[in-house]
């Protein structure tokens, strides 16, 4: 283990670059131009993991291909019976827009104090990079293995994995595993790396307000024709009440309640309201009343506007009535409420919500189901130990906000769990303009890396 770690501190400089390399490529999944790009990054990440020692190829699906990578498989009887872990990432990335609020472009990595400033540098390409560094150090040093491993890092997780549930049927053989570990949750900091065992699920959505044939001049028919944009804004309005419940019938009908233990534990956490309120530049904390600030964004389900758009938005005025308006919602879901149900819903009360003076279509996105997992098995509690040796700190148990839509397919078709061990740090701007990747937490992740195989293989 010695080696493996003394060969992951003499190349960290190597691997910063290599990592900054990957980062050049702007693998956009929700913008179709970009398309280019994300079979540019996997092609590079398929080199990338042949030249550490990987058996790697890409694997088409119906949209952006998947980087299948496997430690070299011994023929030996011995080596039959061995464990098999895969590790999940994703070499897409949010879109970079605006462009404006970044302190330098999103896809020209740059290095401030120990920070690496990029798109995709910490969601999620610095967080499975780390892991793929710590199995270099193990092939480059020769030093064996305990398990097999099969890295599958795709490239519509930011879109939803549409496609990955049918590659994991086709592929199900080759995938079988004893549990599936995968970096791409957050930590409060490095003194208190973390196992996450629940994600919330998401539904989204997209409305649109259909109004006039044609935006209408806003002065001669102004009050008698009815605005789309309005009326959205008024059937928007009515989903969320004074005390921040969704108003939506039956939303809350299949959520299980968090349990007195869980809510001791969650209050362990480090988390402090006012320095919370600060780092976010809000004027007041907002949630559903009842319950705290960490509870309400990692355990309570949410809906939230994503996007909203009507009418002119170009400079100077216009005096139209608009002829339509649309939004992007989703829905934050936890256990036990499902995508399909809530789609059900909300298609009801939206339908009985519009005005008859104006025409309301809803159309639905992507989704994916909440994942809770009990963290006392004894992979799980691998997992801690590996976490312990590899920060010096003791790890804590977390429920996080985010969604991996791709879990509970993992689950269903694989039939094993996820181990989530996440390197991403509260102020890394995921999602956001400046995006960055803690260099300390690149380290310490790949050291955990090193150091889970071990515990993973001989967990009782
Ligand atoms: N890495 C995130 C998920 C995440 C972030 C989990 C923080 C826990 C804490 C992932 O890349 C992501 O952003 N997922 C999307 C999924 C969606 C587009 C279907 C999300 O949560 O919005
Ligand atoms: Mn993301």
């Amino acid at each position: 283990m010695q080696t493996v770690l003394t060969y992951l501190n003499e190349n960290q400089s190597r691997f910063i670059r290599q990592l900054s390399d990957y980062l050049r490529f702007p693998s956009v999944s929700a913008q179709s131009h970009h398309r280019a790009d994300l079979e540019k990054a996997a092609g590079w990440l398929v080199e990338h993991c042949q030249a550490i020692g990987l058996n790697a190829r890409l694997s088409p699906t119906e949209g952006n291909p998947v980087v299948l990578a496997q430690t070299p498989r011994r023929a030996s009887a011995s080596s039959r019976g061995r464990r098999h872990f895969l590790v999940y990432g994703h070499y897409d990335v949010q879109p970079a827009e605006p462009f404006d609020l970044w302190k330098s472009p999103p896809f020209e990595p740059r290095i401030e104090g120990r920070s690496l400033f990029a798109r995709g540098a910490c969601d999620n390409k610095g967080q499975h990079f780390a892991h793929l560094k710590a199995v270099e150090a193990y092939l480059k040093t020769n030093t064996e293995l305990p398990c097999d491993l099969t890295f599958v890092i795709e490239g519509e997780e930011e879109v939803g994995s549409g496609n990955l549930a049918a590659f994991l049927k086709k592929n199900r053989a080759d995938l079988c595993c004893d549990a599936i570990v995968i970096s791409d949750t957050g930590i409060p900091d490095l003194k208190h790396p973390a196992l996450t065992y629940a994600l919330r699920g998401i539904a989204a959505f997209e409305v649109k307000v259909h109004g006039p044939s044609r935006d209408l001049h806003s002065g001669i028919y102004g009050g008698s024709v009815d605005n789309p944009a309005m009326a959205l804004c008024q059937v928007l309005a009515r989903l969320r009440d004074k005390n921040g419940r969704i108003a939506i019938p039956g939303f809350y009908d299949d959520v299980v309640p968090l349990s007195a233990n869980e809510r001791k534990q969650l209050a362990r956490i480090p988390h402090n309201d006012a320095a919370y309120r600060k780092s976010l530049g809000v004027p007041k904390l907002f949630g559903e009343r009842g319950y705290t600030a960490l509870e309400q964004r990692t355990a309570r389900p949410t809906l939230e506007i994503n996007g909203l758009t009507s009418g002119y938005q170009g400079e100077g005025s216009k005096t139209i009535i608009p002829a339509w308006a649309s939004v992007k919602l989703t829905f934050r879901l936890v256990p036990n409420q499902t995508p399909q149900r809530i789609h059900k819903l909300v298609d009801e009360h939206l339908k009985k919500l519009c005005p008859p003076t104006v025409r309301l279509t809803l159309e639905g996105g992507h989704g994916g189901e909440p994942y809770l997992v009990s963290p006392s098995g004894p992979l799980a509690q691998a997992a801690l130990r590996a976490l312990k040796s590899a920060f010096e700190c003791q790890p804590i148990l977390l429920r996080e906000g985010g969604s991996i839509p791709i879990l509970t397919d993992f689950r269903k078709i694989l039939a094993a769990d996820a181990l989530l061990l996440g390197l991403a740090l509260p102020d890394d701007n995921v999602h956001s303009p400046n995006e960055k990747f803690s260099l300390d937490a690149f380290n310490k992740g790949m050291r955990m890396g090193a150091m889970l195989w071990r515990e993973l293989a001989t967990a009782a």
